[in-house]
């Protein structure tokens, strides 16, 4: 039994986070998509309740998959949930130097993790939660970027009609 974790902030989910949630899916027996906070990243626009609201509501197809919070570290979330895989995805050599100082810093505080990098569908390599948010704030729709069912949380917290 193979378990592994989908960290991020999600905030939103994007149809990229959605690609790797069932491209990991299939891969691992269980996968545990957790939201956590990400200390660069102030002020969220959806709550950690809203996100796992959310992620639950797209990933309700899954059998294997599961969804969860932490406000603590992730390495001690996986060490709570007896996992080691962590999955992240990389977008492109921007993601790079970010994610491999993650990946080392987490492996430097909990030595039994191991962060397995999977690269992003190229057709959604351009797609990021600030992207969404930027181009919502400006009252264009983001049905191409987001799953369609959260498509209106997002045109809500930006009043779109
Ligand atoms: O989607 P994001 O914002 O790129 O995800 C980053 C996230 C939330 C996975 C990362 O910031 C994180 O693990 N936060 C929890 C606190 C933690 O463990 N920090 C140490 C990372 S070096």
């Amino acid at each position: 039994m193979i378990r592994a974790i989908y960290p991020g902030s999600f905030d939103p989910i994007t149809l990229g986070h959605m690609d790797l949630i069932e491209r990991s899916a299939r891969l691992f027996d269980e996968l545990i998509v957790c939201v956590l906070n990400n200390a660069v990243k102030k002020s969220p626009l959806f709550s950690l309740e809203e996100r796992v609201k959310m992620l639950g509501d797209v990933t309700s197809g899954f059998s294997n998959v599961t969804v969860a919070s932490s406000d603590g570290l992730l390495v001690d979330f996986a060490k709570e949930k007896d996992v080691s895989i962590i999955i992240r995805g990389l977008r492109g050599v921007n993601d790079f130097d970010f994610e491999l100082s993650m990946a080392q810093a987490n492996k430097t505080i909990s030595s039994k993790v191991e962060t397995v990098f999977m690269a992003t569908d190229p057709a959604l390599s351009y797609i990021s939660s600030s992207m969404v948010k930027e181009i919502a704030s400006y009252g264009k729709s983001v049905k191409d970027l987001v799953p369609e069912i959260i498509l209106h949380k997002v045109e809500e917290k930006y009043n779109i009609l």
